[in-house]
């Protein structure tokens, strides 16, 4: 088996400036309307009532579809960039939202809400910016109620190079291309994340991988 290439740290201040924000507003923008955003993964595990905190939402399409796919909900989201925080605000003022949603600006590692707050925590492709993820595994825990589910995916560093190539080259706008690289070169393997899991409380978590990334999931 070919070794793996140790990680390559991307950024530990999150998408900032007009630029990127708005090239990865449009990319994720396509993906949500090919219904392409892996909303569905997160109800199926049966986080689908209540209120639930998304950590480093950008753009916000997952956790909006996620609001528009459920009843009764409401969402509250942490995010380093103030930048993705107003295109994530305007979203949702697209989706009619602005009453069950709230952005607020902070970071994974030391979360702005109270302890036992919430009934689920879920996060899509920030993980692998997070500075330290066993911070950010023990605040999840923290701001949890018992019985509260967590879902954490993302990117891995390990997956095929013929499968990296094929999601570049599909990947629109083209200027995304290069953070698309840079975001694989950042991600975390399956292994990686067992160990600094079992470091937290969140040690008990079910961690399994697909063609392009791992699914961290488990209940307090
Ligand atoms: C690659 S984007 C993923 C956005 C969205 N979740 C998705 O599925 O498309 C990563 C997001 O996490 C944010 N982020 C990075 N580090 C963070 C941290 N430590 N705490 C909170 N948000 C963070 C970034 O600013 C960015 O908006």
């Amino acid at each position: 088996m070919a070794k793996i290439k140790p990680r390559i740290i991307e950024t530990d201040e999150g998408i900032q400036g007009d630029f990127n924000v708005t090239t990865y507003d449009k990319m994720q923008r396509r993906l949500r309307d090919k219904g392409w955003i892996e909303t569905n993964r997160i109800i199926a595990f049966g986080i689908d009532s209540g209120l639930a905190l998304e950590i480093g939402p950008g753009p916000g399409y997952l956790g909006l579809e996620w609001l528009k796919k459920t009843t009764n909900t409401h969402l509250k989201c942490v995010e380093i960039s103030r930048d993705m925080i107003e295109i994530a605000e305007k979203n949702a003022k697209e989706y009619n939202f602005i009453d069950r949603v709230e952005y607020k600006q902070g970071k994974a590692e030391v979360i702005p809400f109270s302890d036992n707050m919430f009934d689920a925590v879920f996060t899509n492709g920030s993980l692998h910016e997070w500075p330290d993820p066993m911070k950010a595994f023990n605040e999840i825990y923290r701001v949890l109620k018992k019985g509260g589910k967590f879902f954490i995916s993302d990117l891995r560093r390990d997956m095929n190079p013929f499968m990296a190539c094929f999601l570049k080259i599909n990947s629109q706008p083209k200027e995304i291309r290069p953070g698309l690289i840079s975001s694989i070169n950042a991600a975390y393997t399956k292994e990686e994340i067992v160990v600094i899991l079992n470091k937290t409380p969140l040690k008990n978590a079910i961690v399994s991988k697909n063609m392009i990334g791992i699914e961290i999931k488990g209940i307090k």
